[in-house]
């Protein structure tokens, strides 16, 4: 058996005419928090629902423990937690009361499972407020206590900070980091958020119009991309002939009139300088750097970015 504790395969899904999940390839490693990435309508809710056979697949195939959930749902449910829409939690009761309830509904074996799952996400136990009265982000840290309530393997989160105010985002993401390193947990997590899944993923997912774009560790991406050699010069149509002719150069971008972007920072630059000032090309700057996450972002994605 793969590492994968989520593997899709080409997974699709139309609705009518609309490719709305398109051939996505997903892969979400034992114990790692892997960050599903994309604007509004990308299709991670899609994505999420298919993988836990709340929606119908159209074409391609979902992998959960390394079994098919399709058939396998009773011995695959109990390892997952998730929440995908905002569970109905009973407006007149107290979180400890709806907790209790679930708890029961799911026969949650552990006798401590709700009081555990309470402090995990920083809620009071018997506290007397009701449901009705929690702010928004006890509201969500309800749902997250009410998906580890059976203390499951796999935690599926669709966007648990949306609406969150900054500090509630950051405190989310302290839980969240919890479950991973301290409870083992392996989650998947979807955001429109760049910055989030940036502070909290080991992995990511990039998704646009149904498409995966791009699929790496962060630790990958912010070594790979987003690093570069930018170079200006008097004449560029020469300087390109020179960099592709002389050095091979293959990567590289025209940013204007006189700047190129070099994405092979192994180069050997003073050479590169020499030749091109031998050959009548001034160069006018050269320096090695980093664009920031949210750059790349908005390349690959065209343009317009996500965060
Ligand atoms: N039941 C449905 N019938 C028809 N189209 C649907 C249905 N559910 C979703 N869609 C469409 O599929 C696309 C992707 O929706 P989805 O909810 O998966 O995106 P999302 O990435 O979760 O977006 P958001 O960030 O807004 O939650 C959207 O264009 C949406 O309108
Ligand atoms: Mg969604």
């Amino acid at each position: 058996m793969s590492n994968f504790l989520i593997e899709t395969k080409q997974l699709t899904k139309i609705y009518g005419d609309q490719t709305t999940v398109n051939a996505v390839s997903i892969h979400v490693g034992k114990g790692r928090i892997y960050g599903l990435l994309g604007r509004n309508g990308a299709g991670k809710t899609t994505i999420m629902k298919m993988i836990l056979g709340l929606t119908p697949i159209t074409s391609g195939e979902v992998k959960v423990f390394g079994q098919n959930m399709k058939g396998g749902e009773k011995r695959i449910y109990p390892r997952i937690g998730a929440i995908i829409e905002t569970p109905g939690f009973y407006p007149n009761l107290t979180g400890t009361e709806n907790l209790e309830i679930f708890a029961k509904l799911r026969g949650t074996a552990a006798p401590n499972a709700v009081k555990n799952s309470l402090e995990v996400v920083g809620l009071p136990y018997k506290d007397k407020k009701l449901f009705s009265k929690y702010s928004l982000g006890m509201k969500q840290r309800l749902g997250i206590a009410n998906a580890i309530l059976h203390d499951p393997e796999l935690l599926i989160l669709d966007e648990p900070t949306n609406g969150l105010d900054p500090i509630g985002i950051a405190e989310m993401r302290k839980f969240i980091k919890k479950l991973s390193v301290e409870y083992g947990k392996t989650i998947l997590i979807s955001s429109h958020i760049l910055s989030e899944i940036a502070l909290l993923a080991d992995d990511i997912g990039i998704i646009d119009q149904g498409i995966l774009l791009e699929e790496s560790s962060m630790e990958e991406l912010r070594q790979k991309n987003g690093r570069y050699i930018q170079v200006q010069v008097s004449d560029l149509p020469k300087a390109t002939l020179i960099l592709e002719r002389q050095f091979g150069v293959k990567e590289y971008s025209v940013q204007d009139d006189h700047t190129l972007r070099l994405y092979n920072t192994t180069l050997d630059m003073a050479a590169i300088n020499k030749a091109l000032v031998m050959q009548d090309v001034a160069v006018i700057s050269s320096a090695f750097c980093n664009d920031t996450l949210e750059d790349y972002f908005k390349k690959i994605t065209g343009g317009e970015g996500i965060a």
